[in-house]
């Protein structure tokens, strides 16, 4: 979903070498040194990740290869080429408990699979050695090409007259075209500021909701549209009431001052940005 944000952002001057599963497993070290030693890249973007949150509960081994192996194995390859690494982690470092915007330093504390291994890839990048490298966390993604809330909540909106949806964990959606257009603003800025800006940053769209508002919005946006919708109410319910595998943080907005400053831009709000998803969908 993200990568295929990122390829679309790319304006002019950058060639792209889009590389995934099955033909570049970045679990394969020698695979990553032979396929990137080959193509010699200025920078590597790895949008990559074993994403299934609930799955990653029962299938912890594989989830540590790709969200921590790969990351490593990445990272190492960069600092022999020279490359700068830019990699995407999650709110799910923290344990949700704050009730003010995570800051960048703030202390992590993953309370999934999922999060243990992602902040294990993190770790990977930070003990390498490598100096040129973004990790941009980031929270709630959606964008085209992918299996995203917005898509699931149109679909059961056209299927159901009840929607039961969890209204007790706040976050920040973001959209994957705001989240690439973040990641060539640091690219960019790097190379003209006084001392280069590598380090973590957190990257989401501006403002909070919990996903029962988000939800409201993706169905009033989705009856502007014209959509033939069922649903006829939507019920805000606890995160008890629909217990998943893997714990979620109940509060994950990000501080974005570190970002804004270091880019020198500002973030769309999130509901601006879910009303540019829905225009590009139409
Ligand atoms: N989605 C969210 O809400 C969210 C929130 C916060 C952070 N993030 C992070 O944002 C990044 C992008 O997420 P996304 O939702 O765009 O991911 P996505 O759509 O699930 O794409 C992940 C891609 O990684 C590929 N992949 C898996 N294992 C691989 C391996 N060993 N080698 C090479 N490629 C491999 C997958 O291939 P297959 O499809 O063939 O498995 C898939 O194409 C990830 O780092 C994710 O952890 C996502």
């Amino acid at each position: 979903m993200l990568a295929s944000a990122v390829r679309d952002c790319a304006g002019a001057g950058w060639d792209i070498y889009e590389l995934d599963l099955p033909e570049f497993d970045m679990t394969d070290s020698s695979r990553v040194d032979e396929v990137l030693e080959l193509i010699g890249p200025e920078v590597i973007v790895n949008c990559a990740a074993y994403t299934n949150v609930d799955a990653a509960e029962t299938d912890e081994s594989l989830a540590m290869r790709v969200n921590g192996d790969g990351p490593a194995n990445l990272a190492h390859a960069a600092k022999r080429l020279g490359a700068t690494l830019v990699h995407i982690s999650t709110d799910y470092v923290f344990d949700g408990l704050k009730t003010v915007p995570y800051l960048e330093e703030d202390p992590v504390a993953p309370q999934s699979v999922y999060g243990r291994t992602k902040l294990a890839g993190e770790r990977a990048i930070l003990e390498s050695g490598l100096e040129k490298f973004f990790i941009l966390r980031t929270s709630w993604l959606y964008g085209p090409g992918g299996k995203n809330f917005v898509e699931v909540i149109i679909r059961l909106a056209t299927e159901r007259e009840e929607l039961r949806i969890i209204a007790d964990q706040i976050g920040s959606p973001t959209y994957t075209v705001d989240l690439a257009e973040a990641i060539f603003n640091l690219l960019t800025t790097a190379p003209r500021a006084a001392s280069p800006p590598h380090g973590i940053y957190h990257f989401s769209n501006e403002g909070q909701c919990s996903w029962y508002e988000f939800a409201e919005e993706i169905v009033s946006l989705a009856k502007e549209q014209g959509a033939q919708l069922k649903v006829q109410k939507i019920l805000s319910i606890k995160t008890e009431e629909y217990p998943l595998p893997a714990q979620r943080p109940t509060y994950s907005v990000f501080s974005k001052a570190k970002y804004k400053a270091a880019a020198g831009a500002t973030i769309p709000e999130w509901r601006e940005s879910l009303q540019r998803y829905f225009s590009a969908r139409a």
